[in-house]
């Protein structure tokens, strides 16, 4: 019996900041960051979304083709937490109409845990074979105003159904970890944005690839030049290429810049205009993959690289399955990018400022959103959300 992806889709906010109105306010060329980090636009979130109102837009497509009766549990991966006691998952729950036998749970471990969700999730369908485990990743990436992180913010949320036999792709049981305590990115409870060491953190994120896949070889896995695409944790989409060079040195893999490169371009075209989106950005990559690729994957095999600063990492590979492309969303994901509307820095500067009122009494939220879902208000400290 395989185990793998059996459905996968993603969301992001109606919302962007192209970075070129972000380089003109600092007076640097856009270039920086259309070519030195890889990024063209950002997803920003309107007032009325959250984690909670992407991940439910992200999952509501598997839904169709899904027994919601087989969701055994769902296992939502966050770094931006709504809630220290609540998970956002149960909301999800509510929203989606999932079985009141689902179990539900958060996961944290910065930009790594949906990784963590899907390799239990591969467990739970291992034990019980006809059930199947949505997992959730959705963040939001929030930096200072003016410090070196704000070019790399962004938003999104990916729902994945893990089954037996899975229609996209099987994941493999190998897989290395490396775990190790550094502080190169973090937020405190009381921060709405992330602290982080910035080239500190890029040498750690190598240094946990390096690692990471030399466990993942020591468990048997595929070497780099067995694998045919690969998928990182994508910060922004330069790290890619940082990564593949990196990988391909610790292989001594002979590739060429470009054979490197052709490997992870398709993964990275939804990141280049959503920006970071944590949890979400690998397996957005996933689906950039599936939605991009020129050539048939069946049968290709895929490395993967998921990094959590602070930090945690695990590289593990899978499978395409053959016929994947018959249960692609990639129609509803195109069009969902290009009806976005682009905000201006006056613009971008209202929504990064919009505070959720924190003082218990009764709050409408600004109707902004044009997803399916919209936190509607805040009433006595608790969120209530609606379908739109
Ligand atoms: N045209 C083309 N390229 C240009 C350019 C121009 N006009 N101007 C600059 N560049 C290039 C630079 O040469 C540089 O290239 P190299 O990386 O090849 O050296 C690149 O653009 C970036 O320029 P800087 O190094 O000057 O950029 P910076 O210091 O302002 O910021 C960063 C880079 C530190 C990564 C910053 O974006 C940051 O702090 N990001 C947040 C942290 C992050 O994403 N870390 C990643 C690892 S941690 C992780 O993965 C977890 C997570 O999700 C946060």
């Amino acid at each position: 019996m395989s185990i793998g992806i059996d459905d996968i889709s993603f969301y992001t906010s109606n919302f962007f900041l192209d970075l070129k109105s972000l380089a003109d306010v600092q007076n640097i060329e856009a270039d920086k960051y259309y070519q030195g980090i890889g990024q063209e636009r950002m997803g920003i979130v309107g007032a009325d979304e959250d984690v909670v109102t992407m991940a439910a837009a992200a999952a509501l497509p598997l839904l169709d083709s899904c027994d919601k009766a087989s969701i055994d549990t769902l296992l939502f991966a966050t770094e931006t937490g709504i809630d220290q006691s609540k998970a956002a998952g149960v909301f999800v729950h509510g929203l989606l109409g999932l079985p009141s036998r689902c179990r539900v749970v958060e996961l944290k471990q910065a930009c790594y845990s949906a990784t963590a969700a899907v390799q239990m999730a591969c467990a739970i369908v291992a034990r019980e074979p006809e059930r199947k485990v949505l997992v959730l990743a959705s963040d939001i990436a929030r930096y200072d105003l003016t410090s070196s992180g704000e070019a790399t913010q962004g938003c999104g949320a990916v729902a994945m159904l893990i089954g037996s036999n899975p229609r996209l792709i099987e994941i493999h049981p190998q897989s290395g970890r490396y775990t190790e305590d550094v502080m190169d990115f973090w937020r405190p409870n009381y921060r709405s944005t992330a602290l982080v060491d910035g080239k500190y953190s890029t040498k750690i994120y190598l240094k946990a690839l390096k690692q990471a896949y030399a466990d993942y070889i020591d468990q048997g896995g595929a070497r780099f030049e067995q694998l045919d695409y690969l998928c990182y944790h994508l910060p922004f989409s330069r790290m890619a290429e940082k990564a593949q060079t990196q990988l391909a040195r610790c292989s001594e893999n002979s590739s060429d810049a470009a054979t490197r490169s052709a490997m992870v371009a398709p993964t990275l075209t939804y990141n280049r205009t959503i920006g970071n989106s944590y949890t979400a950005s690998i397996y957005i990559g996933l689906v950039s993959l599936f939605d991009h690729a020129a050539e048939d994957l069946s049968g290709k095999r895929v490395g993967f690289f998921s990094y959590g600063s602070g930090c945690v990492a695990e590289f593990f590979s899978g499978t395409v399955v053959a016929g994947y492309r018959d249960s692609l969303h990639t129609q509803r994901h195109q069009e969902m990018l290009e009806a976005r509307t682009e905000l201006t820095y006056t613009q971008y500067l209202k929504f990064y400022n919009f505070e959720i009122p924190a003082d218990g009494g009764d709050h409408c939220m600004p109707e902004q959103t044009t997803g399916p879902f919209r936190l509607a208000s805040i009433d006595q400290h608790k969120r209530i959300y609606c379908a739109r």
